[in-house]
């Protein structure tokens, strides 16, 4: 495993496992097989409705929670209630504290509600504070007017959405980059299928899906693919026993569409697509 740190000194690894759009008993089971292959990041929300289960397979799997990086997210509307929804997290999550907290979405009363993160970072609740889909001009702006500074942003991040831009902006103010949809939400995309992926695939004996999240890694960006499947959830962490060379970064590089299938700053229908959570 290879782990960045963050802007507090607190270290997180660079590959977790996702869990949006998994839910119920195969939830449950998914992130117990996880850990059991050696992921120690897990990444729910609220808004995912599957904390409960995440909570169960935590505190059924037999590593210390020391050795363990749990995330959550703060929905934006809860944001007037947010001491109320992290304490409710914490319960549903069973654990007395959270490794790192993020405010989902940019909409909202989202200053107050992270006065409130701050408050329980500060009382010991949660070891770090961050933000997620947050534009860079949001970001500076909540950095500049406020005591702590996040210290992840996790945005859309693949090969068809690089964000170069915004990964600038993070490293400037000390934000660590983390992806969602690493693999493009896996909807059958063409992105597995393009030829200087599959060709890296073949060069060094691994899966398109492995190159695309190496890919990443080695732009300093986490990731956090999700899968019910235990094959592919082992395939996702065996990433760290290759090294992409330059070349094979610039081929890659090349691909980049700067098309978000969700958080399109272009495009308003993210909060709509928001709102219907
Ligand atoms: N902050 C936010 O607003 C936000 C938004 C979206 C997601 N997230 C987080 O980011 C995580 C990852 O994003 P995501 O779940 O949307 O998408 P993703 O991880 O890019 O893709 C998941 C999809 O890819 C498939 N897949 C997984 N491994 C594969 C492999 N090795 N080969 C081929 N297909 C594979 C999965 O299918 P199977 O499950 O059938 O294997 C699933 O359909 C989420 O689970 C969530 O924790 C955050």
């Amino acid at each position: 495993m290879e782990y960045c740190t963050f802007n507090n000194g607190v270290k997180m690894p660079m590959l977790g496992f996702g869990t949006f759009l998994n839910n119920g008993s195969v939830c449950e089971k998914s992130v117990a097989e996880a850990i059991e292959e050696g992921y120690r990041l897990i990444d729910t929300a609220e808004a995912y409705g599957n904390e409960n289960e995440v909570g169960n397979a935590i505190s059924n799997c037999g590593v210390k929670r020391d050795e363990l990086f749990i995330v959550t997210k703060v929905n934006f509307k809860s944001y007037e209630n947010t001491t109320k929804t992290v304490l409710n997290s914490l319960k549903n999550l069973k654990t007395d504290y959270l490794d790192l907290v993020l405010l989902h979405w940019p909409f909202g009363n989202y200053y107050k509600a992270w006065h409130k993160l701050e408050k329980m970072y500060h009382d010991g609740y949660i070891r770090s504070i961050g933000i997620s889909n947050f534009d860079p001009d949001r970001m500076i702006d909540l950095i500049s007017f406020n005591e702590i500074k996040p210290v992840v942003n996790q945005i859309e991040t693949h090969l068809y959405c690089q964000r170069a831009k915004e990964h600038i902006w993070e490293n400037k103010y000390g934000v660590a980059h983390m992806a969602y949809a690493p693999l493009g939400q896996g909807q059958a995309n063409s992105m597995f299928s393009e030829k200087s992926v599959t060709e890296l695939a073949e060069k060094y004996g691994k899966t398109p899906a492995q190159i695309l999240l190496r890919y990443n890694i080695q732009n300093n960006v986490a990731v956090i693919p999700k899968s019910v499947h235990k094959e592919r959830i082992k395939e996702n962490l065996n990433v760290f026993d290759f090294k992409l060379t330059e070349s094979d970064m610039n081929a890659l590089k090349l691909l980049d569409k700067k098309s978000p299938m969700i958080g399109d700053p272009e495009n308003p229908s993210k909060v709509e697509f928001a709102m219907t959570w």
